[in-house]
């Protein structure tokens, strides 16, 4: 049976942070679906096609970053979307027997254990905690959007692709 783990999230963008846990969970497993899912706690600024295509650019420029897949022959990426319905329907579909996240920081793992918790009791599903790599522990999509609207520079925090995207959804809201 392969191993197979999903990495859900807002990704609204993808940052550096979110790139570094794909590779690593990448190299544990042998598929690994990173998945969009509507929050509808939060208003998103891309839509979730939008969010796919950033992805997609992203793992593909990834080596440029100092973040290199692995290779296609270990694993698999798969990128989808959760619209509606539990995360925990979405693994049974998919086969997957694991969640990924990544933890910052304490206020991260608050946040986490009771969802984690919650997903192994309805279907079983445990959570994997990557600690987030030091370098990448304080940024957020929340605040490379805050950063980006402002007119700062967001180079070190997200791909290029990204970078533009942004730079166009800024220029967009004035
Ligand atoms: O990047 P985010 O916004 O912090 O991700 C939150 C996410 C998508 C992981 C969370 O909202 C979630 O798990 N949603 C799926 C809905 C679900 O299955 N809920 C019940 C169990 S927690």
């Amino acid at each position: 049976m392969p191993k197979i783990a999903v990495y859900p999230g807002s990704f609204d963008p993808l940052t550096f942070g979110h790139l570094d846990i794909v590779a690593r969970a990448a190299r544990l497993f042998e598929e690994l679906h990173i998945l969009v899912v509507h929050n509808p706690k939060k208003a998103p600024r891309f839509t979730s096609e939008e969010r796919i295509e950033l992805i997609k650019g992203s793992l593909a420029e990834a080596g440029r970053y100092g973040t290199p897949m692995p290779s296609a022959s270990h694993s698999k990426i798969v990128i989808a979307t959760l619209e509606q319905g539990l995360l925990v329907d979405y693994c049974r579909k998919v086969g997957a027997q694991a969640l990924v996240k990544g933890v910052r920081s304490n206020a991260d793992l608050e946040y986490e254990l009771p969802m984690a918790r919650v997903n192994r009791d309805l279907a079983g599903v445990e959570t994997i905690l990557i600690p987030a790599d030091p370098a990448q522990g304080f940024v957020s999509s929340s605040l490379v959007k805050q950063v980006a609207d402002l007119g700062g520079s967001v180079e070190k925090y997200v791909p290029a692709n990204i970078v533009k995207a942004l730079a166009a959804s800024a220029a967009d809201r004035k």
